[in-house]
């Protein structure tokens, strides 16, 4: 996610100020980096790669980037890769307005027309450099560059925190909608960032935007507003961290953080591609991918889980679809069917597996695609199409919320290629209202009291069935990666066959049961089974069926869609195994002989 930093005041260095914050908020993942200072003219440098690129082309400058306020940027590619003409801040044409921006500006194109028609022209391919154009044409109509910045935010639509400045005026314009901003207040000097570690150094003292803010910055003091102008209160808190939680906003782990981060990675990954009023999808780097005959998968691991739920949405489509495991598949005579897609699931974009499983499918002549997170990655050059699910860098080695967006992406996925799907509006009902209902869920989460009661149990068991045997291998998956006990998922009526010996009153089973059709009706039946032999039942379930009347422990989740249901019931098992790594003091972040990113076969 990208990272924004601002400072202004009557302190010193302040490019040094911004660079130390860039180098503070590195954890949250970028590709290029940039900064912009401001006093009579603006003063901009930036570079593709890491941030010493950045500091080496400021110090073999002839002139030193000074001024008494400035902004910073570190940028992780959406819209375009990672170059320098991409990297932020971006300026208008005359070089009066540097902008930086997290988040996506869903109507940019729309923008970018009409400002094309007018004569302007972009350096850039990214969608933020039409807020510059924008606020630079309404500098010229208004006296007040405060008011200029106003209507600039009334043109734009999406989620987006900004921070700009303009040439001859000494104050930082901000605002936030869906993307984390704050304030800090140093003694001397006013700091903003999108993640507190950037200007902790110099101050503990902070205000948290809300959606909708205007923050204006001078020297001596800041004010905020709604849009509109109505002056608005924000008190300041004190943060009580410590140094060690530096980057991580205050959670314990990365992973943890992460699981919290679910709802605004999903904002993002859905910004601009749900139309609520006519309940359609719309993705539009998808446009170009012809209905397939029929889907094959490729992928690993918890994306392997992603593909799994993947081919069943495009089953029930009525679009033949089958998930292989990438080395499977890349050793195997996989038959690639005629006018069928090939789709690689791979978070990083880099899994050595997949790259060769899609590989081999293209040189046998299938069209591919790569669903990823990493603008620029293997997959996604390599690919025919690209569908980002923009969730985020994820730093844990363990995938939380890449996994999420990922089902959520294959289900704009499915409905872009086969547009005939039923359902749509009320499956686009529950995508808008899924960020909300995965909330809830952090929220109201009663896992403690599960772990409390099965820490040092013999082994765990996971079952699901239908869109929600994913979940149950996803569940296991997560939970053996980070605790090191045993863990095993299975589709629920396999159990019969083989595993419900391993059952005893020492094998607590999470049975995943949500709404009220055949499979759930089933799936109980199964839970009976386990009951009968003395397993604990922990039901992750959305309380349609009476699933706890045969539980020990329930783990409630909001009643939604039955293709949104695995979001839900998948994150209270993320928090399964994220509480019981944590009771067993476990290195949550970095699993002992785990990668993050498997780049061998
Ligand atoms: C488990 C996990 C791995 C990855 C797998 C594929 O938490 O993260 O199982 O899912 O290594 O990685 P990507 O998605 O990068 O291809």
């Amino acid at each position: 996610m990208c990272g924004i930093i601002g400072c202004i005041g009557h302190g010193e260095k302040t490019a040094e100020v911004i660079l130390d914050g860039l180098d503070t908020l590195e954890y949250r993942g970028y590709d290029s980096a940039g900064i912009a200072l401001a006093g009579d003219a603006i003063d901009v440098e930036k570079a593709e790669g890491r941030l010493e690129r950045l500091r080496d082309r400021i110090a073999s400058q002839s002139t030193p980037l000074t001024g008494p306020l400035g902004i910073g940027h570190t940028r992780w590619s959406t819209h375009g890769p990672p170059t320098d003409a991409n990297a932020h801040p971006h300026t208008d044409e005359a070089n009066r307005v540097a902008v930086v921006h997290n988040g996506i500006i869903e109507n940019y194109q729309t923008l970018r027309d009409d400002l094309e028609a007018a004569g302007v022209s972009f350096t850039s391919e990214t969608d933020t450099e039409v807020v510059p154009h924008l606020f630079a044409s309404y500098l010229t109509e208004e006296s007040d560059p405060a008011a200029a910045f106003r209507r600039t935010l009334e043109d734009i639509d999406g989620s987006y925190a900004i921070a700009a400045v303009v040439a001859g005026d000494d104050r930082i314009f901000a605002t936030r909608n869906d993307s984390p901003l704050v304030l800090g207040l140093g003694d001397d000097r006013y700091y903003l960032a999108s993640d507190v570690p950037a200007f902790l150094e110099y101050t503990r003292e902070v205000v948290y935007l809300n959606d909708g803010d205007v923050a204006i910055i001078d020297p001596d003091g800041y004010h905020v507003t709604q849009q509109d102008g109505t002056p608005v209160e924000r008190s300041s808190s004190t943060v009580t961290w410590s140094a060690d939680q530096t980057g991580k906003s205050g959670y314990d782990h990365f992973m943890l953080k992460e699981i919290h981060e679910q709802p605004t990675a999903l904002r993002q990954g859905l910004s601009g591609r749900l139309d609520e009023l006519s309940g359609t999808v719309t993705v539009e780097e998808l446009a170009a991918v012809q209905p397939p005959e029929a889907v094959q998968f490729v992928a690993r691991g918890t994306s392997y889980h992603a593909a799994l739920y993947g081919s069943e949405l495009f089953r029930a489509a009525g679009v033949p679809a089958q998930a292989f495991l990438a080395s499977e598949y890349a050793t195997g005579p996989a038959p690639v069917p005629d006018d069928g897609l090939v789709v690689g699931v791979t978070q990083s974009g880099e899994t050595a597996d997949t790259l060769s499983a899609l590989r081999e499918a293209a040189g046998r002549g299938a069209d591919t695609l790569a669903v990823t997170n990493v603008v620029g990655s293997t997959a996604a050059r390599e690919c025919d199409h690209i569908l980002y699910i923009r969730s985020g860098p994820e730093i844990g080695v363990a995938a939380t919320k890449t996994f999420t967006s990922q089902l959520t992406a294959l289900n704009l996925l499915v409905e872009e290629l086969t547009p005939n799907a039923r359902e749509m509006r009320d499956l686009v009902t529950a995508l808008r209202d899924l960020p909300g209902d995965i909330q809830q869920v952090l929220d109201e989460t009663t896992v403690d009291a599960v772990v409390d009661e099965y820490v040092g149990s013999e082994a765990f068991f996971f079952i699901g069935r239908g869109y929600q045997y994913p979940v149950a291998l996803e569940g296991a998956l997560k939970f053996k990666e980070i605790t090191y006990e045993h863990a095993e998922g299975f589709a629920a009526g396999e159990l019969k066959h083989g595993p419900l010996a391993l059952v005893t009153d020492q094998t607590p089973v999470f049975a995943v049961v949500t709404g009220t059709d055949e499979r759930a009706r089933k799936t109980i039946g199964n839970v009976k089974e386990v009951e009968a032999r003395g397993a604990p039942v922990v039901a992750v379930t959305d309380g349609q069926s009476d699933v706890a009347r045969y539980a020990d422990h329930v783990l409630e989740i909001p009643e939604t869609h039955p293709r949104t249901a695995p979001m839900l019931a998948n994150v209270q098992l993320q928090l399964v195994a994220y509480r019981m790594a944590s009771e067993l003091e476990r290195a949550i972040d970095k699993p002992r002989n785990l990668a993050k990113s498997v780049t061998v076969e």
